[in-house]
């Protein structure tokens, strides 16, 4: 490394020998499509966004896809199409990123949070049935880590009472639910594809929709509320295209668009590790009695971006962990805690035990087989060190 060159992060992490939580994942070879698209004159929303759109489709499950700017755009735009505004309500959850709420409260409309399942993280389908007033619109998920939600529970509530689901799957590209993947079960679904989730565009995002006249008006939006594609057929300068709708400035570019098409032919290999690193991490945290695995449903295929344990000394195995140069975070803090969300507090225990108790441990891509075994090894000999016969969430008094 010449002496003008920082440290990269990956390079930082090898040097110290930690195991990070998150990587960047950027194959070489984006580098020559990279290069095309950024000498070719166009890099604005052009034909590799068409074509990362098309790419998508296997992915979300689904041909209404658009291709967007960040995860934050889609939801913004997926509340703007359900037509969420002041005087609503919206049913969500407290533990996810600021994304997920900021775009709610930016829409106009009240948030009532609904629980959490402690033992996945998702929100508590009763609890979101207790929340149901006249003024509720619509229903806000996130499939935390990348687990689904109990969608046909959602689905069924949202059904009974006229309501629009929104999810956030900005965790779960990748994520399948009853066989079909996250993408084609609500009437929005909203992906990121910020600098480090499983696939990457440096920044960018994309919104399903399951009404086509949804994504009709959603392209629309995207772009001020102009119809790109006439512009491009009839000329910039045309007047005769019209504005109807007052619309944003949320779409892909071309150069992320070309990144994400080069991303997506990885994909499927990286998704595959992270499912292996979980699937040996379920089987050998499978006993344990100071450090819980996540709960595993049938049908609920995770996406695995984050393997959430839950344990009860919380600092302790944080400090463990970090002595043993693995890295460890909650990523998201809980919302209900920020002054702008303070009109809306209210009771909620499994956010509670939750933010107690739960902590993510590396499980992505570029984890060796010997991280892997390290990671095991040490939460194993941790669990043994801090072994306790009453289950994690019950109060010990010894502990
Ligand atoms: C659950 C969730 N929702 C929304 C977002 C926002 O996505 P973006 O950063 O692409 O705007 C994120 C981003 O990290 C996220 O994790």
């Amino acid at each position: 490394m010449g002496p003008d060159r920082a440290p990269t992060h990956s390079s930082l992490d090898r040097a110290q020998q930690r195991i990070p939580l998150f990587r960047v994942s950027m194959p070489e070879s984006v580098m020559d499509p990279l290069r095309e698209v950024l000498m070719s004159g166009f890099i604005g929303e052009g034909p590799r966004v068409a074509a990362f759109e098309l790419a998508l489709r296997p992915w979300v499950g689904t041909e209404e896809v658009l291709a967007l700017n960040s995860g934050t755009s889609a939801l913004h735009l997926a509340l703007r199409l359900a037509r969420i505004g002041p005087g609503d309500e919206v049913i969500s959850t407290p533990f996810t990123c600021v994304a997920t709420n900021l775009t709610i409260l930016h829409s106009g409309a009240r948030i009532v949070w609904a629980d959490i399942d402690p033992a996945s993280g998702n929100i508590d389908p009763g609890d979101i049935a207790r929340k149901i007033t006249p003024r509720t619109r619509a229903i806000m998920v996130v499939h935390w880590g990348g687990q689904p939600c109990d969608l046909v529970a959602i689905q069924g509530i949202a059904a009974e009472f006229g309501l629009a689901v929104i999810e956030d799957a900005g965790h779960a590209l990748g994520a399948r639910y009853r066989s079909r993947p996250i993408g084609c079960h609500s009437d929005f679904v909203c992906f990121s594809f910020q600098a480090v989730k499983t696939m990457t565009t440096g920044d960018g995002g994309a919104l399903t929709c399951r009404d086509p006249g949804d994504r009709e008006r959603g392209r629309l939006l995207r772009w001020y509320g102009l119809d790109r594609q006439q512009r491009l057929v009839k000329g910039i300068d045309d007047d005769s295209i019209d504005i109807i709708e007052a619309g944003d400035k949320l779409h892909m570019n071309d150069i992320c668009a070309t990144i994400g098409l080069e991303q997506l032919r990885h994909l499927t290999r990286n998704l595959a590790r992270m499912r292996f690193n979980a699937h040996s991490y379920d089987e050998a945290f499978n006993g344990l009695s100071s450090v819980i695995p996540p709960a595993r449903l049938p049908g609920h295929e995770s996406s695995h971006w984050l393997y959430t344990v839950r344990v009860r000394d919380l600092a302790t195995f944080r400090s463990a962990m970090d002595h043993a140069g693995i890295m460890t975070s909650q990523v998201h803090v809980r919302n209900d805690i920020y002054h702008v969300f303070r009109d809306f507090a209210a009771d909620l225990p499994g956010v509670d035990t939750f933010s107690c108790e739960a902590v993510c441990i590396p499980v992505g891509w570029w984890l060796s087989d010997a991280d892997r075994r390290r990671v095991i090894t040490e939460v194993q000999a941790f669990d043994s060190r801090t072994r306790c016969s009453v289950a994690v969430g019950e109060p010990c008094a010894s502990c």
